[in-house]
């Protein structure tokens, strides 16, 4: 089956090292301007389901509020305790000024 690419955002409502959450498809998404460039990865933590909604990016990485899990948002890794799986990933293009999300 081919991927398909769900038309998100304008690219220029995702300021550089924000992030925010989006509908790609039925998929809660969490999208972010990575020093320009645009990631996706799921938006609960794998830990406890903490919503990664309001986090901010600090050195490529999303920290969960709850219990201070981080995770990397070029590979989805987990990076710190406690969560030890890694967050979904997903493949974004920007065309004509808008964020799409491969789901
Ligand atoms: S729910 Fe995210 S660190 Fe526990």
């Amino acid at each position: 089956m081919a991927t398909e690419f769900i038309d998100v955002l304008p690219v220029d409502e995702l300021n550089v090292n924000a992030v925010k959450i989006v509908d790609a498809g039925g998929k809660r998404i969490l999208l972010a301007n990575d020093e320009g460039d645009i990631r996706a990865v799921s938006a609960y933590c794998t830990h406890d389901g903490g919503d990664l909604d309001g986090e901010e990016l600090d050195d490529h990485e999303v920290c969960c509020h709850r219990h201070g899990a981080r995770f990397d948002l070029r590979s989805g890794e987990a990076t710190r305790m406690p969560a030890v799986f890694g967050l979904v990933t997903f493949e974004t293009k920007v065309e004509d000024g808008r964020i799409f999300v491969a789901v």
